[in-house]
């Protein structure tokens, strides 16, 4: 299902930042009337200034599971009919160490803005971009934020990518209950991206990681994170647009895709190997 960004409103959650915030500056760019939404709200304005104005700006907590609901009840009568892309974009990284030292609140306040958040943003807007497709002509389109840890499970991160794989596994599955209805499905997986993600990443409160190990871990991040926000965004825009339904961004991207599916056990020993090199000091 291919749509047009021209007269659609884009919803963009985590849009202060990274790319989320280029989604939104481009989106307007593309003609399109953009909602963006952060909990950081300075964030927002200085991507609403980057845009050269004109955003809606809304400050929305994707974790906080009544005021989903609230907004979109305050935003549906808005929108009039026109095709909404709801981006579910905004996301965090744990940075705990092992599953043993991630503590159950750790590990819940990531799947709840990671995975949980998606899926409600999802559940709010769905019947709005039914109904629009149903009598509006179409071109509404879900765009949900996985990753290459929705392809791979890698150590030290076990919640991150245990959300990643429930948004891949949720996108798909949506990708067929939604076929025929006019809505399209995008499940995007980005390399490393060079935004602030693993900067602003929350530490675990075990000890595990200290703060040699954290800053190994930012810089080694810094290194590995070849493509620009622009250049993701601009490679998200092209897929919806085209109705790709997966997205898979960077070398580094297809190389994982492509790796842990002709390797599916094996690449475990493989990335093991290659993160023991990286991170050894
Ligand atoms: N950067 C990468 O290498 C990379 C790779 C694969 C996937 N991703 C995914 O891309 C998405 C965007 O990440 P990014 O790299 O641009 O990170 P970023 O840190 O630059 O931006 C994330 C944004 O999400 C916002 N956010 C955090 N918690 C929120 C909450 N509870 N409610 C609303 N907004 C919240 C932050 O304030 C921030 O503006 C995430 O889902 C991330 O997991 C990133």
């Amino acid at each position: 299902m291919k749509s047009s960004l021209t007269n659609s409103v884009i919803l963009i959650t985590g849009a202060a930042s990274g790319i989320g915030r280029s989604l939104a500056i481009q989106a307007a760019q593309l003609g399109g009337q953009v909602i963006a939404t952060d909990i950081n709200e300075a964030g927002l304005a200085e991507t609403n200034q980057l845009a050269g104005g004109g955003l809606m700006l809304h400050r929305l907590d994707v974790a906080d599971a009544d005021a989903i609901p609230a907004f979109a009840s305050r935003v549906i009568p808005t929108l009039a009919g026109r095709p909404l892309i709801l981006v579910n974009n905004a996301g965090v990284a744990l940075n705990s160490g092992p599953f043993s030292e991630t503590s159950a609140e750790e590990f819940d306040w990531l799947l709840s803005i990671n995975l949980f958040g998606v899926i409600r943003m999802t559940r709010a807007f769905l019947p709005y971009m039914l109904e629009q497709s149903r009598s509006g002509g179409g071109g509404s389109h879900l765009v949900n934020l996985s990753s290459v840890f929705g392809f791979a499970g890698i150590q030290g991160q076990s919640a991150y990518c245990t959300a990643k794989f429930g948004v891949r596994g949720f996108t798909e599955t949506l990708r067929m209950e939604l076929m025929g209805t006019g809505v399209g499905v995008s499940c995007v997986h980005p390399g490393g991206i060079d935004t602030n993600i693993a900067r602003a990443a929350r530490r675990g409160a075990s000890g595990y990681v200290t703060d040699a190990m954290h800053a190994q871990t930012t810089t080694s991040f810094k290194q590995m994170a070849r493509t620009s926000p622009d250049e993701a965004a601009r490679q998200i825009w092209t897929g919806v647009r085209q109705g790709d339904t997966r997205i898979v961004i960077g070398a580094d991207g297809r190389l994982i895709d492509w790796l842990t599916r002709l390797l599916p056990k094996s690449y475990t020993r493989l990335f093991k190997r290659q993160l023991e090199k990286t991170f050894t000091p």
